[in-house]
Parts: structure tokens; sequence; C-alpha cells
């Protein structure tokens, strides 16, 4: 398919730490070429200069003052599994959390949280051996494009308290950014905070229910959920890999990375390589890393990370404190397609009553 691939750990690192040689603007997935829709598909110094404009409502301590909101929220979705013993919790639990928090950042109207998700879901499938999105992806694709259009119409009309509404009045180099600019945002947001986030919550639940003992520290000890965290993120990064294209010939192991091709940044093998991470397949909680490479590196570094892990977290620590037995059902679990996002579409799961469950 005529595209190299990056795996060991000092080879990624390196790929999305130098941007001048391996470049975004020819798109960061196998399928597509440059016409960028976003920063996402941009270098420094366009790319820098777009996300400086969203990058205050993403700082930590912006992002920690929404805990009581997320913690609410992860709470009422917690009670509306009372009396539910057994059901696929990426349905009722981890796919809606993520998606509520950044839909009500965009202020985004409830009622229209769901429609979003399940067409954020479609725009990401793929159907195995084929990098050609599918007709549902592409028709799902056009009507967020239509939904954000109107959205930002909204905004701009009666501007709120919310993302889009500051993007409305943002300026870039002494102008207002146009529409097609805050669509891109809302369309980049929205499909790189949902499912990876989703993926997280399931794979931590689903490492933790496998390793009862650490489960157990982890509920004796809640400080102990950061690290757990961080070891599901590095052992099954919920994003598989990024693209780059490189803008010279590049020398690697023996082999010319030759200008203008495309070059695989496989962030789930560096964060198994062996020369970085003792037994790396295990999972650890007490693993002690300077690093690991699940939100990438560099000038894109993932813009929702301290999100992505207080969202983690407070479900879990949720989860702990109103239903801490569960086990799951490995033989229904379902994996998801889509192009560089791994993990369960599908994670069945039981609750055990303890004289501690609060539901
Ligand atoms: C576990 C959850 C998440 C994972 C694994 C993840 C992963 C990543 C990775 C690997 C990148 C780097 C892309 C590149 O180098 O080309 C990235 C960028 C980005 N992520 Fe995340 N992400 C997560 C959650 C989120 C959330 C919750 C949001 C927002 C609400 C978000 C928004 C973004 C944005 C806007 C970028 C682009 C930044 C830029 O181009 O400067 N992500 N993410």
């Amino acid at each position: 398919m005529d595209f190299w691939v990056l795996s060991r750990f000092d080879d990624v690192f390196e790929g999305y730490g130098d941007w001048k040689t391996y470049t975004s603007t020819n798109g960061i997935s196998l399928s597509e070429v440059g016409d960028a829709l976003s920063m996402i598909q941009m270098d420094p110094p366009q790319q820098v200069a777009l996300r400086n404009l969203v990058s205050r409502a993403f700082t930590l301590r912006r992002i920690a003052e929404m805990e009581p909101r997320i913690r609410h929220l992860t709470g009422e979705l917690l009670e509306a599994l009372h009396d539910v013993r057994e059901c696929d919790i990426i349905e009722r639990f981890a796919a809606l959390l993520p998606s509520n928090v950044i839909c009500t950042m965009l202020g985004i109207p409830v009622e229209d949280h769901e429609q979003l998700r399940l067409l954020t879901e479609q725009i990401l499938h793929r159907d195995p051996g084929t990098l050609t999105p599918p007709a549902t992806s592409v028709d799902a694709a056009t009507r967020v494009i239509e939904y954000f259009g109107s959205h930002v119409a909204t905004k701009r009309k009666q501007p709120e308290n919310d993302l889009v509404s500051a993007l409305c009045a943002a300026e870039l180099e002494g102008r207002l950014l146009d529409d097609a600019e805050i669509l891109g945002f809302c369309f980049l947001l929205l499909s790189g905070g949902n499912e990876t986030t989703e993926k997280l919550i399931a794979n931590t639940l689903y490492l933790l229910a496998r390793h009862p003992d650490q489960r157990r520290q982890v509920i004796e000890d809640p400080s102990l959920l950061p690290g757990a965290i961080e070891e599901s993120l590095r052992l099954i990064s919920p994003t598989q890999y990024m693209v780059r294209t490189t803008t010279r010939d590049v020398e690697k192991h023996g082999c010319i990375l030759e200008k203008g091709k495309k070059v695989v940044l496989l962030i789930g093998a560096a964060n198994r390589d062996d020369r970085k991470y003792s037994e790396p397949d295990r999972f650890d909680i007490r693993r002690e890393m300077d690093r690991h490479l699940a939100f990438g590196y560099g000038t894109h570094f993932c813009l929702g990370a301290s999100l992505a892990r207080l969202e983690s977290r407070v479900a879990l620590e949720e989860i702990h404190l109103r239903l801490p037995a569960y086990d799951i059902d490995e033989s229904g679990i379902e994996m998801v397609h889509a192009g560089n996002v791994a993990g369960m579409a599908r994670l069945p799961i039981r609750f055990t009553p303890t004289p501690s469950s609060r539901i």
C-alpha cells in the first residue's frame, strides 16, 4: 500500500516531535490527501495560531473546574443503571459521558447529543480490509457538517457561554474566523474526543476486571487510579497511529524513507516497545514511566488529554464507589472497526451487589 511504518518508541517519538521532516499537511490518515479541514492537518505556524484560539478552554485549570459537572453527569448516568445488573457498559455509560461533555462545551442542546454521538460513530467506522470510507461514513459526515453549519449560524446570532460562541468572536490575524474554520474545530473536537475517551474508560474497566488484585488496590487507595489510567493508555492505546508525510529522504535502520512517502507512526507498538518498557505486555498500575505516546507528542500533542484523564478518572471513581464488584463476559466482547481507533465496541459487564453498592 506504499507507506512506511515506524514502530520503535524512539522513532515514533522523533516522528511526532519533528514536524519539519514529518508533515501533517498531506493528511493524517492513510486515505486522505491534503485539503486541511482543521489544525490537525496543518503544521506550525498556522496550526499553532489556530490552536491558541481554543487552548485556553483546555488548560489544566479550566478542565479541573469542570470536575463537579462531570461527576454529576457520571452520577446521573450510573443512577440510570439502577436495577440493571448486566449490560453493555459502553452503550449504557462509556459512550455517553465523553459525548455529553464535549457537546456541552460546544453549546449543543442536550436533545441533540445522542444524534451527534451516533453520527460520529458512523463517520469513524471503516470496513475491514479497505481504507475507503463506506457510504454511511460519508453520509454521516455530511449530516454533521450541515448540523454544525446551522449551529454556528445560531451562535453567531445568539452567543452564549460556550466554545462555539467564543470562536465566533475570536480573531485570527486581525479578522474573525469564517464558518469553515469554526466548523473544522467542531468536527475535530467531536471526532477526536468521543470514541477515544469512550475506549479509554472501557479499556480500563476491562483491564481492572482482568486483574482483580490490582482492582482491589485501586478501590482501597483511589490515588492509584491515575497510574492505572496511564497504564491503560499505554497498554491499549485508543489511537493506534497517526500518519505523516516525509518532506525529505530519511534514513532509518538501513532503509530510505523517500521524500513524499506516507509514514505511519505506530503509537500502539511504540507503547509496547521492550527497549523502552520492561515486560511491556504486562498491566502494572504501579509502573514507573516517564512518558507514553498515547496522546502523541510535540506540536499536535492531544489538546483534550487533561479532559480525557479527568473524565476517565471520575468515571472509574464513581463506578468503584457505587458498584465495586463487576466482572466481564469475555465471550460477548466486540471490537470496533475503525481507521486508527482500536478498542471495544461492546463490553458486557455484570455487577454483583455488595453491602457497599450504592445503586
Ligand atoms: C483517550 C482519549 C484520547 C486519545 C487517546 C487522544 C489521542 C490523540 C492523539 C494521538 C493526538 C495527536 C494527533 C497527531 O499528532 O496528529 C490527538 C490530538 C488531538 N486531540 Fe486527542 N485524544 C483523546 C481525547 C481527546 C479529547 C477528549 C479531545 C477534546 C475534547 C481531544 C482533542 C484533540 C485535538 C483537538 C487534537 C489536535 C491537536 C492539534 O492538532 O494541535 N482529544 N489526540
